[in-house]
């Protein structure tokens, strides 16, 4: 790790889509970035929850039933191996199990070696192989994760 950074984790609605937005453009290749109406949109299906993190990380995620998924994680590049991926992903999982969920899945490009870090010391293991998944005909891989049972209420805790 780069040094401890000060993590400080946000619920994002729909208003904050736009800088969800930006920080996803951010740190994604270019041609990958969701726009903010996409992911206002997405923040408004059932199920779909979103966080920020002040120094400049996003978290978009999805449970339905005891399944959940991760849709988008993104931290800016100067703002990196501070932790604070690895702290969005815990706070995503805690909140997904909080709402019923036991098991998390996400697909990671086979070449995004630092992602696949992050998730493998996360307790994240392979489950899948989806081919030719991203416009640049890279595979994707499906990752999975255990859900421990959590009394979490997104109530009291932010
Ligand atoms: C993947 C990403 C979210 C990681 O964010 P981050 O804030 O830098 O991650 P963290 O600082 O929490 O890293 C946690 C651990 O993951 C691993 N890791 C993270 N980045 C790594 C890298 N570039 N190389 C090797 N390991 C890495 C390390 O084990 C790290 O712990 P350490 O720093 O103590 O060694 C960030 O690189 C990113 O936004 N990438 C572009 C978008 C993306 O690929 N998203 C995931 C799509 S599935």
């Amino acid at each position: 790790m780069a040094g401890a950074a000060a993590i400080s984790l946000m619920p994002a609605t729909p208003v904050a889509a736009a800088a969800l937005a930006a920080l996803h453009a951010a740190a994604m290749p270019a041609g990958e970035a969701w726009s903010a109406e996409s992911i206002a949109t997405e923040l408004g299906l059932p199920g779909v929850f979103g966080l920020l993190e002040a120094g400049g990380g996003m978290v978009l995620a999805r449970v339905a039933a005891d399944q959940a998924e991760i849709l988008a994680l993104a931290v800016a590049p100067g703002a990196r191996r501070a932790g604070r991926g690895a702290a969005l992903l815990a706070e995503a999982e805690r909140r997904a199990a909080g709402r019923g969920a036991r098991q998390m899945f996400l697909e990671v490009a086979e070449g995004n070696a630092a992602a696949r870090a992050l998730y493998a010391r996360a307790g994240y293991r392979p489950l899948g192989r989806r081919r030719a998944y991203y416009a640049n005909g890279e595979d994707a891989l499906v990752l999975g994760k255990a859900l421990a049972e959590t009394t979490f209420c997104e109530a009291t805790i932010v």
